[in-house]
């Protein structure tokens, strides 16, 4: 008789855990080890220090930085804005406003193409071309134009300039350009029927790639492009070189990789005039070569290049490009990091070629004949010139025609440590910058801002040749790539472009971090503990405190072990024998995993035994019996670390409580729906209800039947109340499951009717961190008016519950819960819509509904039977 009363008001716990648990639950770390997961996540209304720039029109795909004029330049469709690079959210911006005429947009429309993206005038090169000037070129509703900027006050200052040679018609299309020296460099497909181009433009003289006899670029898609300056100390009197990037069509054989395009870097020299007669007002220098960024035990090759970054060092060793890979099938999400050293790729530039024998084949294998005297392919150095050749119209025809026939290296540029940084599924990274940092340990740090197809920003930390992902930030809440990075170190500030705004944010956010394991943990180097608080060291020259903590390398090292327990939170909770308690323990760190001990000795919750089920937020009591009372300590074990971060004092009763302590409600109410019940001391079913209520708050009183019937004063009361019981519970065997989902609607029925609950529904998310520390049902009685933030509406008299109400016989269950739940014993829900769907809720979710589906089925609907004889 017990045990089935027990388990009446088991049945509602468990409707209400499969809600929770639909929702509910951190993933644990990925098996491979390359594929990092971000150490915390940070959501939009969570990011600290955020500034945002939106003008009245879109894509604000191009930034320029200049750091002495503290000015940041932004190229969007149809203007051009100057913003305090300090502050871009500040009101003293100038703007020009440079859109194609009405006639333009008409003929673009003529040729067929979108009035919605691709009849604008888009800005495409932005670059400072002399002291007082920029450059700059767009679109033009597919008809290009550039011209020059007076950089003091903002306006166009000459006449527009044809731009189809230097600027590509479609928006979109891949483009890469630099201004060196007033030359300006660019690598396209200008025109939708033209070849792709690396092209240099006046007043020098113009210089192209070849197309025949054999095409030096096969339907190239470029990403970046960067100058690498000579060693001017060098005695070589070597020139400068600039490399570009990009994916084209695959022309070499190889045994192991079958992928029609591949990543590539070209080069050519800055000082390059072309050929005489041979490759005339052709590169005479340009060369190609691989660039390879594959998993190799996993036979797994990202061979699409989307951007690349290049980190300028005091030497070819230390000067790197970082590049964002992908995989040729667009529907599959998928990013890789390689990292390159220049002194790398010119290796590969200095070994042997490659050649075709066929015409347009494109079956090309490594040439082993005999390579003409200068090197072909090299810039004009000085033992050159000591030969009489100043110049590459001085070079020799057979060199030329070799140059010509032998664009593509032998050799494969393999990246750092022979394979990816960084291996990431379900991610599509777009863009990539990176920032040196020197870390307390004077060891020089690269940390990378990677942006992401739906408008996340990563920060990175390079250690030991591997990333650690120190969060991820929300920086759109809708989802739309990030379109360019730039880093300001005079302002500490990192700049996001996209297609709705541009965002400014501080570099790092150490006071995001409040104990002294979790600011070393972060392994930030930008961060330090300093006895009090997690600082930011760069900023300031605090580096030289001698009380600062850092730990990059292990991120556990420093800290006091015998602090961390100042900040464990102390709970008690008093539930009855046969409860299920849910002990909750948020984790701040997505690295973390939880581990609980009871009086000091580690619980295992996965046996399926043991009575325990520990989730990465919580730790399940399942069925409480009066042995399992004790301290419940969480620790997050992080790094080799165990971090106390909450003691439950559990305390499990057998018999009829004492008046349990009413524990505070607590304010900060984020996630899901709160219900606190507090039961008055009194406990009786008219303290408890004042108003007679629909039947369903009858079930109320079970408990309070229940000692009545213990102590022999009502047993006739206790036996209607059994074929009650009875009744529901066949009436739930036939609900089946069903039950799950009319549990909200009882509850947004309960709110609309005003009745004497108060229900929370605020929107959560599978990622998000509730910053209240109790993320709890509460149920408030009618005359508890301690509502957290409203008052509560006078109750009015309550009307018949709906029929429907019935029918999936939640209403009447939904006091036993109140009722189980009494004192301090709290449960979690979760809300079910909105945008928790995301692909990382499983693990522990899926175990307790399993648990708990089978509980419901095994236990509930068997045992009324056998009560019940
Ligand atoms: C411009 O922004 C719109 C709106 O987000 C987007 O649909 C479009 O693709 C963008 N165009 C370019 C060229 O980036
Ligand atoms: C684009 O063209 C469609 C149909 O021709 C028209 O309905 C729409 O308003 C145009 N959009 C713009 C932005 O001009
Ligand atoms: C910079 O270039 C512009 C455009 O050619 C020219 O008008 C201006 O005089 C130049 N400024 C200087 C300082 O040379
Ligand atoms: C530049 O060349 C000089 C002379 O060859 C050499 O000693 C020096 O290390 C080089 N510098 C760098 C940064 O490579
Ligand atoms: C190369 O330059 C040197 C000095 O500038 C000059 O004496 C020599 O004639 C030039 N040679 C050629 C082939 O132009
Ligand atoms: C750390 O040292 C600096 C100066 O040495 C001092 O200003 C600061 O208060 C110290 N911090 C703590 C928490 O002691
Ligand atoms: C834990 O310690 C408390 C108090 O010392 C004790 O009452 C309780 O029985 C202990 N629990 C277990 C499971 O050992």
């Amino acid at each position: 008789m017990l045990k089935m009363l027990a388990h009446s008001a088991w049945l509602p716990f468990l409707l209400l855990m499969c809600v929770v648990s639909t929702l509910w639950g951190y993933p644990f770390r990925p098996p491979l080890d390359l594929d990092v997961t971000p150490r915390t996540t940070v959501l939009s209304n969570g990011l600290l220090g955020l500034r945002r720039f939106r003008g009245s029109t879109l894509n604000y795909s191009l930034l320029l930085l200049e750091e002495e004029a503290g000015l940041l330049y932004v190229g969007a469709r149809g203007a051009l804005y100057a913003l305090q690079a300090s502050d871009i959210s500040s009101s003293s911006l100038q703007t020009i406003d440079w859109e194609a005429s009405d006639d333009q947009k008409q003929q673009c429309l003529n040729k067929g193409k979108d009035n919605k993206t691709e009849c604008y005038n888009h800005i495409r090169f932005l670059q400072r071309f002399n002291s007082t000037h920029l450059y700059t070129c767009g679109t033009h509703a597919f008809s290009p134009l550039c011209a020059y900027i007076d950089g003091r006050e903002f306006k166009i200052s000459s006449a527009f300039e044809e731009g189809r040679e230097k600027c590509p018609y479609d928006p979109t299309k891949g483009y890469t350009g630099l201004l060196i020296d007033q030359q300006m460099y660019t690598a396209s497909q200008y025109e939708f029927r033209s070849f792709p181009d690396i092209r240099r433009n006046s007043p020098n003289p113009t210089l192209r790639t070849e197309e025949a006899p054999t095409q030096w670029l096969q339907e190239a898609d470029f990403v970046g492009s960067a100058l690498v300056r000579k060693n001017v100390s060098s005695s070589v009197g070597d020139e400068d070189k600039i490399y570009f990037f990009f994916t084209e069509k695959s022309q070499e054989l190889s045994p192991y990789f079958s992928h029609s395009r591949v990543a590539r870097v070209a080069r050519v020299c800055k000082r390059d005039r072309g050929g005489l007669l041979t490759l005339q007002k052709k590169w005479t220098s340009f060369l190609k070569a691989r660039l390879v960024c594959s998993l190799p035990d996993y036979e797994f090759h990202f061979n699409v290049l989307r951007s690349v970054f290049f980190l300028e060092g005091s030497g070819p060793q230390d000067s790197v490009f970082y590049g964002i890979f992908g995989l040729e099938w667009k529907n599959v999400k998928a990013s890789a990091i390689c990292q390159y050293s220049v002194s790398d790729i010119q290796w590969a530039f200095d070994g042997p070629y490659m050649e075709s024998r066929e015409e347009s084949s494109s079956k090309w294998t490594q040439y082993t004949g005999k390579v003409p005297e200068p090197r072909p392919g090299s810039c004009i150095t000085d033992q050159l010139r000591a030969k009489g050749i100043n110049s590459s119209t001085n070079l020799p025809d057979d060199v030329l025609h070799f140059v010509r026939r032998h664009p593509l290296m032998y050799r494969q540029i393999l990246p750092q440590k022979q394979r990816p940084l960084l291996f990431r599924r379900n991610v599509d990274y777009t863009k990539i910058a990176v920032h040196r940092v020197t870390g307390l340990d004077d060891q020089i740090y690269h940390v990378l801002f990677i942006g992401t197809d739906e408008g996340w920003l990563q920060r990175a930390v390079k250690v030991d040749g591997q990333l650690h992902i120190i969060e991820e930030l929300q920086l759109f809440e809708k989802p739309q790539p990030v379109e360019s990075i730039i880093i300001s170190e005079k302002q500490m500030s990192v700049y996001v472009g996209s297609p709705t705004s541009v965002v400014q944010l501080p570099l790092s956010t150490c006071s995001r971090y409040s104990s002294c394991f979790d600011c070393v943990m972060a392994r930030d180097p930008f961060c330090a503990w300093d006895g009090l608080e997690c600082v930011e060291i760069t900023s300031h020259n605090r580096r030289y405190e001698s009380n600062l903590t850092q730990d990059i390398l292990n991120g556990n090292q420093g800290c006091d072990e015998s602090t961390a327990d100042d900040q464990v939170l102390h709970r008690s909770r008093s539930v009855m024998a046969g409860d299920d308690v849910l002990l909750q323990c948020e984790l701040s760190s997505n690295l973390a995993t939880p581990e609980w001990k009871l009086n000091g000795t580690e619980l295992r919750g996965y046996r399926t035994d043991s009575g325990y089920r520990i989730g990465t937020d919580g730790l399940l009591v399942i069925e409480a019996r009066p042995h399992q009372s004790g301290d419940y300590c969480c620790f997050a074990l992080e790094n080799g670390v165990h971090v106390p971060v909450v003691i439950y004092s559990l305390t499990v009763r057998q018999e009829l409580p004492a008046p349990p302590p009413v524990e505070p409600i607590r304010p900060h109410l984020t996630t899901a729906i709160y219900w606190t019940i507090q039961t008055s001391p009194s406990d009786s079913p008219e303290d408890f209800h004042p108003n007679p209520m629909s039947p369903r708050f009858e079930f109320l009183s079970v408990r309070n039947m229940k000692a009545i019937y213990l102590s022999l004063i009502t047993i006739l009361g206790g036996l209607c109340f059994v074929l009650t019981v009875v009744l529901l519970y066949v009436g739930f065997c036939l609900q089946g499951r069903r039950g799950k989902y009319s549990l909200r609607a009882t509850a947004r029925t309960e709110r609309k009717r005003g009745a004497h609950l108060e229900l929370k529904t605020i929107s959560s998310h599978c990622n998000g961190k509730p910053d209240a520390h109790d993320g709890l049902l509460q149920i408030v009685p009618g005359e508890a008016t301690t509502s957290p933030n409203k008052e509560l509406p006078p109750a009015p008299p309550l009307p018949p519950p709906p029929e429907s109400e019935y029918v999936n016989g939640l209403s009447a269950t939904l006091p036993s819960v109140l009722r189980k739940m009494n004192g301090n014993s709290y449960v979690l829900l979760r809300q079910t819509d909105g945008d928790t769907t995301s692909p990382l809720c499983y693990s522990f979710t899926e175990e307790l509904n399993r648990i708990l589906e089978k509980r419901k089925h095994t236990q509930l609907c068997s045992k009324p039977d056998e009560s019940s004889v």
